[in-house]
């Protein structure tokens, strides 16, 4: 099932097998990398160029992306937001033909998702979805890796999403439901990943057994192995952000949600972190969490991604 030639907008561009073929080869790249950066010589994207378009902040994204590229032997540019003015200065489908005429991938951090579909709908190389206000699965394969890592598995796995039911729930849901791992994103009332993503995570979910709930009490993390959260506001919610402080005080990973969970409970948060809010400092620099490893899984995963979407790996 090779992946040549697709995009990688949402966890469920995937079918599990082939998510599970980008974590190996992440594993193994993450495992050899070392080795063959001493060996030196020509890397497998050379002369390959990726375009980084973002029109929002990025620490890890940019920085993976770009790190990754030149690992593997290519090139990437990176697009700010004030240089192409997406959707201002022209249109994202001349963007997208001129972009592709370029670069061998595109890859996209937007609002709205509808854009990085335009980008897919019109590029004639593959783009991946760098996080839109909908989705964030390069995120979501890192945090599996990191999950495979600590627990040797992802199927039977039970993971608890405490916090807004935002993209990185969303994507966390539908690549669940895909890989058969036990999933309860727990929010308050209000807040809930919203309905479409929870509809297609239990279709998704009835193929591989993967249980999916979604929850307002924070007693459903009981026993989980995996807690994850993150920020209450996401970019572009600026202006709600001392409202939902209010409303999301309790839904937050500290001691008294690790007492909840298992006693080997993996903390996982994609980062940026306001400590103090949705995490507190304490926990996170627990044994238990594996933060870092995330952060620096979005380096082997994407270039696992890149090779794949480019038919290299
Ligand atoms: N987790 C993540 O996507 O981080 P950045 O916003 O820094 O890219
Ligand atoms: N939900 C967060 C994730 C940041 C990586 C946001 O969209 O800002």
């Amino acid at each position: 099932m090779s992946l040549k030639g697709r995009h990688f907008l949402s966890m469920l561009d995937l079918a599990g097998e082939q998510i599970l073929q980008v974590l190996e080869t992440a594993r193994s790249l993450k495992a050899t990398g070392a080795l063959r950066a001493a060996a030196g010589g020509r890397g497998p994207l050379e002369g390959r160029t990726l375009a980084m378009i973002f029109q929002k902040p990025s620490l890890r994204t940019r920085v993976s992306f770009e790190t990754g590229m030149t690992q593997l032997g290519g090139h990437a540019i990176y697009l700010a937001p004030s240089d192409i003015s997406l959707g201002a200065r022209e249109t994202t489908e001349d963007i997208a033909q001129v972009l592709s005429r370029y670069v061998d991938l595109i890859m996209a951090r937007v609002f709205g998702h509808n854009i990085v579909e335009d980008l897919a709908r019109h590029a004639t190389v593959p783009v991946i979805n760098g996080l839109s206000d909908y989705e964030h699965p390069c995120q979501i394969l890192a945090d599996f890796q990191t999950i495979v890592e600590r627990k040797g598995t992802l199927r039977g796995v039970k993971a608890c999403y405490i916090g807004d039911g935002n993209n990185v729930a969303h994507s966390l849901m539908l690549g669940a439901a895909r890989v058969g791992m036990h999933m309860t994103v727990i929010t308050p009332p209000q807040y809930e990943p919203q309905a479409e993503v929870q509809r297609r995570a239990a279709d998704a979910a009835q193929a591989t057994g993967a249980r999916i709930a979604v929850a307002n009490d924070l007693a459903a993390a009981k026993g989980a192995d995996v807690l994850y959260t993150d920020v209450w506001a996401s970019m572009g919610q600026e202006s709600e952000a001392a409202a939902r402080k209010k409303v999301f005080a309790q839904y937050r990973i500290d001691a008294g949600t690790m007492k909840l969970a298992d006693k080997d409970a993996v903390v996982l948060h994609c980062l940026p972190a306001h400590y103090g809010d949705e995490i507190d400092y304490a926990t996170s620099r627990l044994p238990n969490s594996a933060i870092f490893d995330q952060a620096e899984n979005r380096m082997h995963a994407q270039k696992a991604l890149m090779l794949h979407l480019l038919g290299c790996a």
